[in-house]
């Protein structure tokens, strides 16, 4: 054999433990961890079916909503985008994608490469798109599918006009996309009541999952649209249909589609079990409650804010724009080496221009945000001769 056995895997594994505060992945609660240390099930045994059935009742409450096509994908929250746009799209199909910040781009680079007329609809730099500019572009464009980032971890926007953009989409006839990866438990959303037809969310934001399993749902008039498409979904692994069936969305039996990560199932369930007894509207409170501490926080340090109207502000992700003299390498690298602490750079055109900090599930609370402001503090004065408002020490 020419190639020997690795001399690295004979070391013990190092997994240090970090605290992170970047826009997701977030830290995983003690009971989502010894969750996970369980035995792998098979993916058709009936113990795993039954924790998807629990899983499936747990989104349906987080998205709010009663549709029969609420499942997950096994991938990260870029694979359920994917999902959402490859089931919707043909070949020609007009898509408007709303951008305030990345993921709407993201989201146009894959909807491209299945074929669609990609059109875009971008904000104002650093505010939410109004609902003036959501109806002109529907008008001029008249998309078969509009694509909203409910929360832009890039730019830290919220788009709180979703039930409006829903109705407007109904009069077009459109369907509507929603992106809520970074979102979802930080701010309201209610799936049926704001006749969203496709949401997703990430397992590793608010939820405090590991990445690698993805929350979906789809309305009725979304699975009529697939059901009646003129062509196959591009992709067997993301088909919907098929994936409901694994899922058992549709009644009749289940199939295999894929083997699914069982632990994953059995991290995401006990997040969502937690996440059920907090309560989905204290959960939102408390987010709101900490990013409120936090902008404070950051302007009395006499630094400043990326979004400047209140509304538009993002509960999840907050970004600080970096002042003149400091790097943000850095202060990240200061804050990971002397603490394990995650401070995180921009992302796509916050890229170099911002600090990200996100306070998500179990580090949404008032101590880790006065946490994050003290080891800000210090990292940026250790690492710039600028100087720092008083005020703000904590
Ligand atoms: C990932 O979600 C990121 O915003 O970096």
């Amino acid at each position: 054999m020419e190639i020997q056995p690795p001399l690295v895997l004979k070391r013990q594994l190092l997994v240090p433990n970090k605290t992170l505060m970047g826009p997701g992945p977030s830290n995983c609660s003690q009971r989502v961890l010894d969750a996970m240390a369980n035995p792998v099930l098979g993916h058709l045994h009936p113990e795993c079916l039954q924790i998807m059935d629990e899983i499936k009742e747990g989104i349906k409450y987080a998205f709010q909503t009663k549709n029969d096509a609420t499942m997950c994908v096994s991938g990260s929250g870029h694979g359920a985008m994917e999902a959402a746009l490859c089931n919707l799209l043909e070949e020609g199909d007009i898509a408007l994608f709303g951008v305030t910040g990345f993921w709407g781009h993201r989201a146009a680079d894959m909807a491209k490469r299945y074929g669609a007329d990609v059109r875009f609809l971008e904000s104002r730099f650093g505010h939410a798109l109004t609902m003036e500019e959501v109806e002109f572009a529907m008008e001029g464009h008249k998309p078969q599918v509009l694509f909203i980032c409910q929360g832009d971890s890039s730019t830290g926007i919220v788009q709180s006009n979703i039930g409006e953009i829903g109705k407007l989409c109904e009069k077009y006839n459109c369907l509507l996309v929603v992106d809520t990866v970074a979102s979802l438990g930080g701010t309201e959303f209610f799936m049926d009541e704001w006749k969203v037809d496709v949401a997703y969310t990430g397992s590793q934001k608010v939820l405090c999952a590991p990445p690698g399993i993805s929350p979906i749902s789809f309305s009725k008039k979304a699975m009529s649209r697939i059901i009646s498409r003129s062509s196959k979904v591009k992709s067997y692994y993301w088909d919907a249909t098929l994936i409901g069936q694994y899922w058992n969305c549709f009644g009749g039996s289940r199939i295999y589609h894929h083997t699914i990560a069982s632990t994953l199932l059995y991290g995401l369930r006990e997040s969502l079990a937690l996440f059920a007894g907090m309560g989905l509207k204290s959960v939102i409170r408390r987010h709101k409650e900490c990013s409120f501490r936090l902008q404070k926080g950051i302007e009395d340090m006499g630094l400043e804010l990326l979004v400047p109207v209140q509304d538009d502000r993002l509960a999840t992700v907050t970004a600080v724009k970096i002042p003149k003299g400091v790097d943000w390498r850095k202060v990240s690298e200061y804050a990971m080496k002397k603490y394990f602490f995650e401070i995180s750079g921009g992302l796509g055109p916050t890229a170099d221009h911002v600090f990200r900090i996100g306070l998500m599930g179990e580090n949404a609370t008032a101590e880790k945000v006065d946490l994050m402001l003290t080891i800000l503090r210090e990292a940026i004065l250790n690492t710039s001769n600028i100087t720092l408002n008083e005020k703000s020490k904590i």
